[in-house]
């Protein structure tokens, strides 16, 4: 039984007992109509809320502003009460009433928490944690601006910390006129599903006693891309006589409404070049690439759900994964999936979700570490191997002893030549010169020009400065042919302390600073940016006058692929201890429904072990690639050579120099020599 002339403001059904007012039989009638309305309109949203609804907050949205406009509240409420003027009634009165009674029936029922928000005021700040809502209850009222009126009401509800477009919606059409028109309740649909808003069924009244309940199946029929182009009546609630609501059918109000199989549906991927996980760009008029571990899941992702995946090209101000300007914009790819640009992002995405309220994470696929690369030790220049076998304290202790037994055998020489009757035998030890130029022919391991006198004491002195040596000696060559082989490695920096405190630069690129925060303290002021880490990874293996702070993977491919020398071994190195673990995550704009199939496939890939698979695939690849660069000796020996060798040749031309000089100054300097004989 349909009316589509009668308008009624239902003001008057505000107050149910206001109805012993009626004066007129019309009056009482569309009273009852209006009446019947929005009461029908709560009863059959209870009845769902009660069937469908889960603990959690229940959130009334309606865009009334009756509540601010004071004067407007006061006349919509004498109106109601003098049972005048029907034909100009507000139709605001009717949001007025139903928001009530809606809030009445809920309360009763003692489930759910409320929360109740009105489009037209500020955000509230009444929650602090997030903690989702459950379900939300739209009041819309039907008439040419309603569309803009769902809009208007979810932007604001997006902007509260609790916005869950995967909760259950339902859209209340408060109509003055009753019309079988489906029009507005499929636009309504499209337009929460522009939010993402899945679950929600639009309730409409086509006669007194009927309420029809919409939903909309964006994939569906099969083929059809996330387009709402009609709606599906799911039920009807029919009110009986004693005003209770009853569904016709028992359909489920909220069915599943992803299809397993998308039939070749485009879904747009942000990403970039960035290896290991999107690699080497190919040639072709679309963007796409070959290989890396994001690629590889990817098609998998794109198998199952058999869907085409379709590359964004990278952003175009370079700014990769992006970070947070100082104007509180986010750029990159974050940008990219915070404004709905694409549907995903999988370019080894570090969790972000706990700052950015606008993205929703999926399960992390990989776990990377964030680190500091430092260059490698080089090794100490083979000339110092002569000098390096010892400390320089050894050194001293050896020259001191030389120096003291030099000077006690010329002492005891001089007094056992003084007390002795006999004259003496040879005078090879009477000077402090001669003592010296003996016992350094006997460090050197030549025989000493004489034979030392024969007296016990002197042969007792000599015989200890033999066996000294005999001692130092050996163990100095022994640990000079080790040192001329491998001269061995300086002092590497293995610390973030000593990084900072060491003067060499080091460089933390700003995507790295927006995940941690810890990174923008003082302590790291001297940080260079970093902004195109491929240079400063270049910098760090060629010049090796940079630390780096950055991830694992990417680093360590890096390494495997470009930064190896010609035996083989890398040239970044790291030290223990990871400064921080991060979740690679893939990236969706908040309420992205197909959230739940892509946290299915990681949960299968990452069972399967395939991940952990590919990566050891790619490296194993890039070392191989590498590899063709190697000069690797053939077996565990390997032949002297000059290098090997270096600072002994040093040492001699160093003497051969000094020979020269000297001989050189003797020929200069004989006249002066000879003259004054
Ligand atoms: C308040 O409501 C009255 C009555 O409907 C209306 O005339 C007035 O313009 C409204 N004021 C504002 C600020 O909306
Ligand atoms: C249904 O309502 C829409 C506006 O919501 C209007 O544009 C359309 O003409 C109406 N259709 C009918 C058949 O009344
Ligand atoms: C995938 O989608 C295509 C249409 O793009 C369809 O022809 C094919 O049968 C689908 N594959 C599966 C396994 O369902
Ligand atoms: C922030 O700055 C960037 C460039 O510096 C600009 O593109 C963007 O529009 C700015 N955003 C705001 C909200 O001012």
């Amino acid at each position: 039984m349909n009316h589509p002339e009668i308008t009624i403001s239902s003001c008057y059904v505000r107050n149910v007992f206001m109805k012993a007012l009626s004066v007129s039989v019309l009056l009482s009638l569309l009273v009852t109509i209006a009446e019947g309305n929005s009461h029908n309109l709560v009863q059959c949203s209870q009845n769902i809320a009660l069937r469908y609804f889960t603990a959690r907050t229940v959130v009334v949205s309606h865009s009334n502003f009756i509540t601010r406009n004071k004067s407007h509240y006061d006349h919509c409420h004498v109106r109601s009460l003098k049972l005048a003027a029907v034909k100009d009634a507000k139709p605001s009165c009717l949001q007025e009433d139903t928001r009530k009674l809606l809030m009445k029936a809920i309360y009763q029922t003692e489930k759910w928490p409320l929360l109740v928000l009105e489009a037209q005021n500020e955000t509230p700040k009444l929650q602090n944690t997030p903690i989702k809502h459950g379900s939300y209850m739209l009041l819309v009222q039907e008439d040419e601006s309603a569309v803009e009126e769902v809009k208007f009401q979810m932007q604001k509800l997006k902007t509260n910390i609790g916005w869950n477009p995967r909760a259950k919606y339902i859209v209340m059409i408060l109509q003055t006129v009753i019309t079988p028109n489906n029009t507005l309740a499929k636009d309504i649909l499209s337009e929460l599903w522009h939010s993402k808003v899945v679950n929600a069924v639009v309730l409409r009244q086509t006669s007194v006693s009927k309420l029809n309940i919409y939903t909309s199946f964006p994939y569906h029929p099969r083929g059809r891309c996330g387009d709402i182009r009609d709606v599906v009546l799911l039920d009807s609630c029919i009110t009986k006589k004693e005003r209770k609501c009853h569904f016709l059918h028992s359909t489920s109000l909220f069915p599943e409404k992803i299809p397993r199989d998308l039939y070749g549906c485009p879904f747009i991927v942000s990403t970039f070049e960035y290896e290991p996980f999107m690699m080497k760009r190919k040639e072709v008029s679309t963007v796409d690439y070959e290989d890396g571990l994001d690629r590889r899941l990817i098609r998998v992702i794109g198998q199952t759900l058999n869907t085409t995946m379709v590359m964004r090209p990278p952003p175009q101000d370079g700014s990769r994964w992006g970070f947070l300007l100082e104007n509180g914009t986010w750029v990159g790819v974050t940008a990219e999936i915070m404004h709905g640009y694409s549907d995903l992002a999988l370019v080894g995405w570090f969790y972000r979700c706990h700052i950015i309220n606008e993205i929703e994470c999926s399960f992390p696929y990989l776990i990377d570490e964030a680190r500091w690369y430092v260059p490698c030790a080089q090794p100490y220049p083979r000339w110092m191997s002569l000098t390096r076998v010892f400390k320089n304290s050894l050194w001293l202790g050896f020259l001191t002893a030389y120096v003291t037994v030099a000077l006690v055998m010329w002492q005891v020489v001089k007094i056992s030549n003084r007390i002795s009757t006999k004259p003496t035998e040879n005078q090879s030890y009477t000077s402090l010169v001669k003592c010296l130029l003996n016992f350094w022919a006997i460090i050197l391991e030549e025989s000493a020009s004489n034979n030392p006198p024969h007296v016990a004491v002197i042969r007792g002195i000599f015989l200890m400065w033999v066996l000294y040596c005999w001692a130092v000696n050996t163990v100095y060559q022994t640990y000079l042919t080790s040192f001329l082989i491998d001269p061995g490695l300086q002092h590497q920096l293995s610390s973030e302390e000593e990084i900072l405190r060491s003067g060499i630069a080091y460089g933390i690129p700003t995507t790295m600073v927006s995940i941690l925060p810890g990174l923008s303290d003082n302590r790291y002021r001297h940080k260079l940016r970093c902004d195109d880490v491929e240079i400063c990874q270049h910098r760090l293996a060629t010049k090796a006058d940079l630390a780096l702070f950055f991830t694992k993977y990417n680093n360590e491919y890096m390494a495997a692929l470009k930064y190896m020398d010609g035996d083989g071994k890398p040239l970044v190195c790291q030290f223990d201890g990871s400064y921080y673990r991060q979740y690679v995550v893939i990236p969706v704009p908040k309420g992205n429904p197909m959230l739940d199939a892509y946290n299915n496939v990681i949960r299968l890939v990452h069972q399967a072990g395939l991940i952990e698979k590919w990566w050891k695939d790619l490296k194993y690849t890039a070392t191989l690639s590498s590899a063709k660069d190697f000069n690797l000796p053939v077996g565990e020996y390997i032949k002297l050579t000059l290098a090997h060798l270096q600072s002994a040749f040093y040492f001699l031309f160093l003497g051969y120099g000094m020979s020269i000089m000297s001989f050189l100054s003797e020929v200069l300097c004989r006249h002066k020599l000879i003259v004054p004989k």
